[in-house]
């Protein structure tokens, strides 16, 4: 073939990709009238913090693939394990009578990384969602091993997020997540958590706010009976329900109110678990110990499916005492596939090396200062918010009543896809713009989202 009709074949083949997006193939969350009437890019190439769709527009990658691609695109260390592992042995199970090398070193590298929380076992999957139903399955066998086998009920809060497995959508605190595939999961209730920007409770400071959310969980734990309760799922800092901090003190009352009726407490570290949220893990953002650490996304930084669950001392030591057989019945074809699991290893050596945690605090404090500086311009924000990499800009129609943008609102997208054409690419949920790019950022690209979203926003008639 010549370089011309080369050239053609490729183009021709662009073309045929841009028809054909979204007609035999449903995208998760989408409408597929949305879909095919306004095509998304087709993202094809990517590097450091940016891809470049099939059009080679090149754009800051603010979704950071979607909250997962910590290290960066194309890392050579995270694509030459996976290869070379690929090339070793490209699959083989964990089930009774096989292990593999790969899935051994990485359940000993998180226990190493989580010792400062007692994490003593991990059971390996395919992603979050995974991640989370192992959680709540390991959970209730827990109780049924320590003889509490009552103890099935889990509790969980508005606007948290937990995957859209059964559990997980039942987990769900978001109506939109769970209505058209109801009836839910019985045992899974649902209490408020401290929204600092659209709180449950006016006239509260933070702090009173968290209180008084802690009280609602310990007395939906009263009103369930203590003994019947499982455990407490909750993320660090919620990240699908739109980037909301708790007050510092909300996760040690989590703690607290756990340990006094016995409940265990799960932390769905999906999005937070390996530096986006300016520490290791989330929960250390706030000095908390949970019994349960959920993990996905940048535990390979998104470059192969992996998801992980992990069990501290307390939780695992009920499948080593001496008894009855204790069989784990839970597990998947992929559960620590070797493959993800050496990527695993290696997407974590960069973060460790390249000390990506301390720069997503660094970078992400800068961000967010820039980004808050907009609201002195642009009336439409009402609310930016976040920690480290992991930052929601919420646009209202009027700042004083919160009133938000609707799915029937075209505002917001339009302020999106003037970011796009100015090569920042966001996430837009509704009334809110997701900012979750690489933990490689630097500080020049920080202003230049900045300066592309005023823009945007200056440029985009209401
Ligand atoms: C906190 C949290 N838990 C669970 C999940 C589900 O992960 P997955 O989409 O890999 O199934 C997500 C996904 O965004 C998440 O943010």
């Amino acid at each position: 073939m010549s370089a011309l009709e080369n050239m053609q074949a490729v183009l021709a083949d662009a073309n045929w990709l841009k028809q054909e997006v979204g007609h035999h193939m449903f995208h998760p969350m989408a409408d597929p009238k949305d879909t095919v009437a306004n095509p998304p890019p087709i993202i094809a190439r990517g590097d450091g913090a940016y891809v470049t769709d099939l059009d080679g527009r090149r754009m800051l990658d603010c979704q950071g693939g979607l909250w997962c691609v910590n290290a960066g695109y194309g890392r050579d260390e995270i694509v030459d394990a996976i290869t070379a592992q690929l090339k070793e042995l490209p699959y083989y199970n964990l089930f009774p009578g096989a292990a593999n090398a790969p899935a051994i070193r990485l359940a000993a590298k998180l226990c190493e990384l989580t010792e400062h929380e007692d994490m003593a076992r991990v059971l390996f999957s395919s992603g979050g969602s995974d991640a989370t139903e192992t959680a709540f399955k390991m959970a209730r066998q827990y109780w049924k091993l320590v003889g509490e086998p009552e103890r099935v009920k889990f509790i969980s809060l508005r606007g948290g997020y937990h995957g859209l497995h059964f559990g997980g959508m039942s987990a769900c605190g978001g109506d939109a997540w769970r209505r058209s595939y109801e009836p839910l999961v019985p045992g899974f209730f649902n209490v408020e958590s401290p929204n600092l920007y659209r709180p449950p409770f006016e006239g509260v400071d933070p702090e009173t706010l968290a209180d008084m959310c802690a009280h609602l969980l310990e007395r939906e734990i009263q009103f369930q009976v203590p003994d019947t309760v499982a455990a407490v799922i909750a993320e660090p800092i919620q990240g699908a329900g739109g980037v909301n901090v708790p007050p510092a003190n909300y996760w040690p009352k989590l703690r607290e109110i756990c340990d006094r009726y016995g409940v265990l407490l799960i932390a769905d570290e999906v999005i937070t678990g390996l530096g986006r949220s300016g520490e290791l893990f989330g929960v250390r953002n706030w000095g908390v110990k949970p019994d349960i650490m959920c993990m996905a996304k940048g535990i390979t930084s998104g470059y192969i499916p992996l998801g992980a669950t992990l069990l501290n001392e307390r939780v695992a030591s009920a499948w080593e005492a001496e008894g009855p057989r204790s069989v784990v019945m839970h597990g998947y074809t992929y559960s620590g596939h070797p493959v993800g699991c050496a990527a695993g290893l290696a997407a974590i050596d960069l973060v460790i090396q390249e000390n990506l945690t301390a720069n997503a605090a660094d970078v992400g404090a800068h961000l967010l200062a820039g980004l808050r500086s907009l609201m002195d311009r642009h009336e439409a924000i009402g609310d930016v918010r976040g920690k480290g990499l992991m930052i929601a800009v919420e646009l209202v129609k009027d700042r004083a009543t919160k009133e938000p943008f609707t799915p029937l609102d075209s505002y917001p997208g339009k302020v999106s896809d003037a970011c796009l054409a100015n090569g920042v690419m966001l996430r837009t949920i509704v009334n809110k713009f997701i900012i979750s790019p690489p933990l490689i950022l630097t500080k020049e690209q920080a202003d230049t989202i900045v300066a592309v979203l005023d823009h945007a926003l200056a440029s985009t008639p209401r």
